[in-house]
């Protein structure tokens, strides 16, 4: 497989149609540009730059900073080798965002992993989604007022008529211990974010967790899974799972408000 189809697929793997939107969120997509806002999310969830290629970056900047200051939210700003201009993260820097490092990883679906007999992983539904939303929350550090828009968002995800999210639950002696999602897009699975809760880390539910999402693409004939890892967690494990770097990038975060 091409280098530049593997980097195709972290960098618009995220975007698109299909996972958590919620009714507030206002996509703006065109020819170099992606961008999310939505009022009503916190902590920079579904408010983002994902993808941005502009001459006038300053200017870029100050609307942003606007846009996302009126509402008082944090917003997130991806820069990567697909950003224009090349200087567009010190531009970031110089007007305070902080950065965090991340890498643009790939893995063939045929890949095994080893996962531990104690860990369940269950494709999430209505039947269990309310107590998935609760995990989510809790282990993403979401206010217990975003539950239930949670939910509805999820729903909305579930019900989609060409879906494409698919939410995955870990379980322990029956509860719900860990969360995270995929998006099926064309040729390829993306893998959004995964958390497991504090005390069950370090025995291989995420390890279950990768194991049973490149399972769920195989059994759909599809053949690569690609994802954006941050470098202080989950980058390195997913080396060690032997996933493949295919570009570093860096996630610009600032509060606007
Ligand atoms: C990151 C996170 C999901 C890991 O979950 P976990 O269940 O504790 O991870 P696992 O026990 O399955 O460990 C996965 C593998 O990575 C390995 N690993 C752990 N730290 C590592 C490191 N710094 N470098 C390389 N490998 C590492 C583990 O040894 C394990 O492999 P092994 O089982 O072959 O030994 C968890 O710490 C978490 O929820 N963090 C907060 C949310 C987050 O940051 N999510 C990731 C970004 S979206």
């Amino acid at each position: 497989m091409d280098l530049e189809r593997k980097r195709n697929a972290v960098i618009f793997g995220p975007m698109g149609p299909g996972l958590l939107r919620r009714p507030d969120t206002r996509v703006t997509e065109r020819p170099g540009w992606y961008q999310l806002v939505t009022p009503s999310a916190p902590n920079g969830v579904l408010n983002e730059i994902a993808y941005s290629q502009v001459e006038d970056a300053e200017r870029c900047i100050d609307d942003a900073l606007a846009t996302y200051g009126a509402h008082g939210l944090t917003f997130k700003w991806r820069v990567g080798p697909w950003t224009r201009p090349e200087d567009l993260a010190a531009r970031l820097q110089r007007r305070g965002f902080e950065a965090f490092e991340m890498r643009g990883m790939v893995a063939s679906t045929s890949h095994r992993i080893e996962v531990p007999g104690d860990v369940e992983i269950v494709t999430v539904d209505r039947e269990c989604l309310d107590e998935y939303v609760r995990v989510f929350a809790a282990g993403w550090g979401l206010p217990r007022d975003q539950e239930a828009p949670l939910v509805a968002d999820h729903l909305t995800a579930l019900n989609a008529e060409d879906r494409v999210g698919h939410f995955f639950a870990a379980r322990i002696d029956g509860a719900i211990v860990a969360t995270t999602a995929l998006v099926v897009r064309d040729g390829f699975g993306y893998l959004m974010g995964a958390q497991v809760l504090d005390a069950f880390r370090g025995r291989g539910v995420y390890r279950a967790l990768i194991a049973a999402r490149l399972r769920f693409l195989v059994e759909r004939g599809l053949t690569m899974a690609a994802t954006q890892a941050r470098e202080a967690t989950s980058a390195p494990m997913l080396e060690h799972l032997g996933f493949e770097t295919v570009l570093r990038s860096k996630v610009f975060v600032i509060d606007a408000s």
